[in-house]
């Protein structure tokens, strides 16, 4: 598949999710080049259709982009809930296991995604896996010390590379941490995995999502179809 193609794929996933935004719903909304339509989706509703809910962010840069369209955007902690939270995903699995974190927001999708009810996925057809992990898998690292984490992390042969940007600097999430990319290729054992990361001092999450997505809205050439999450 090219990239026209792709985006395409995406742009479809991400133009269905858009209708699951209803007047006077809180949404979270995801990061991320799908989300990118979805929030572009959003803003032509907002601006056509009169909609009108309001959004919390999971990055700076999906706020700047959903503010651009005059979408209401509110920091998490002045909402007591979330309805629905639509973002994008690196790899999923049959379980419902998933790899995020490529654009470096894991840790602000993770709070949002916790604090939502319900959680939807937006992909194109490529990132629907058998067995999760060739996508590197990003951990975000307080830079403290990070040295010493990633050595740890080669000592278990988690096989990490701390995550640079174009200039050969590190890269920094929107919380001033570095992302550390584990190349792992299969990860077969994703609980016990999550339960080591998060138990390394230094770590302050992963991009392992298991089991808690509700469903997953995938760009299909035929068109987009839904998988179902019945195990949450
Ligand atoms: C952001 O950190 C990620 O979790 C994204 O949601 C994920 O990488 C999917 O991104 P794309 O939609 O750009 O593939």
């Amino acid at each position: 598949m090219d990239k026209a193609q792709q985006d395409a794929l995406k742009k479809a996933a991400g133009i269905e999710a858009a209708k699951l935004i209803e007047n006077g719903m809180i949404a979270g909304l995801g990061t991320g080049s799908t989300v990118k339509f979805l929030v572009d989706e959003l803003g032509r509703r907002v601006q056509e259709e009169g909609l009108q809910f309001t959004g919390v962010t999971t990055s700076r840069r999906t706020q700047a982009q959903a503010e651009s369209y005059g979408i209401k955007i509110v920091d998490i902690d002045d909402v007591d809930h979330i309805d629905v939270t639509i973002d994008g995903a690196d790899e999923v699995d049959k379980n419902f296991n998933g790899i995020k974190g490529g654009g470096a927001a894991l840790l602000w999708e993770k709070i949002v995604a916790t604090n939502s009810d319900k959680i939807v996925w937006i992909v194109d057809e490529s990132k629907v896996v058998d067995t999760i992990g060739k996508f590197p898998l990003p951990v975000e690292v307080i830079p403290f010390g990070a040295g010493h984490v990633i050595k740890k992390f080669e000592a278990k042969g988690y096989k990490p590379v701390l995550r640079l940007d174009a200039e050969g600097k590190e890269v920094r999430t929107d919380e001033n941490n570095y992302v550390v990319d584990l190349h792992l290729e299969k990860i077969e054992h994703p609980f016990e995995l999550a339960e080591d990361l998060i138990n390394t001092v230094g770590v302050v999450e992963h991009g392992l999502f298991l089991n808690m997505v509700d469903k997953v809205i995938v760009g299909d050439p035929n068109g987009p179809r839904v998988l179902t999450n019945g195990n949450k």
